[in-house]
């Protein structure tokens, strides 16, 4: 047999081999990481929920009566740098104050 028909034969080997045991792996018990669970179930905070957690840190949460809506939007401007919240965060938080009050 000549050397390049050598080559062929084992190429072909080795392909057709390789073929079965890729095929014959399963995927269906695959790993599912945590954090993909956890993501999947997260909850979101509501704002009011983060006012209680976010603004009670360095002194008493203000009432969302104790401000109109614009010193609301103001103090939330102030605040937002204070507690470094997020912008979406922060917004939620107004959202509840001016509803609130
Ligand atoms: C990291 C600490 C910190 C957090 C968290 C914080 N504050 Fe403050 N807050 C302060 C300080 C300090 C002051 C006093 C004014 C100043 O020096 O900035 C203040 C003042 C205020 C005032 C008085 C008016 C003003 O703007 O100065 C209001 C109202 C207020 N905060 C509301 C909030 C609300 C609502 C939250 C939640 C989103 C919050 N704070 C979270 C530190 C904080």
């Amino acid at each position: 047999m000549k050397t390049i028909h050598k080559i062929l034969v084992v190429a072909v080997v080795i392909f057709t081999t390789g073929g079965m045991i890729v095929g014959c792996s399963s995927t269906k018990n695959a790993y599912t990481a945590a954090t993909d669970v956890q993501d999947e179930f997260k909850i979101e905070k509501s704002g009011a929920q983060m006012w209680g957690e976010a603004c009670n840190r360095c002194h008493l949460a203000p009432s969302p009566a104790d401000y109109n809506d614009t010193d609301w939007s103001t103090i939330a401007l102030h605040m937002r740098v204070r507690a470094n919240l997020a912008e979406n965060e922060i917004a939620k938080i107004e959202t509840f104050l001016k509803s609130a009050n």
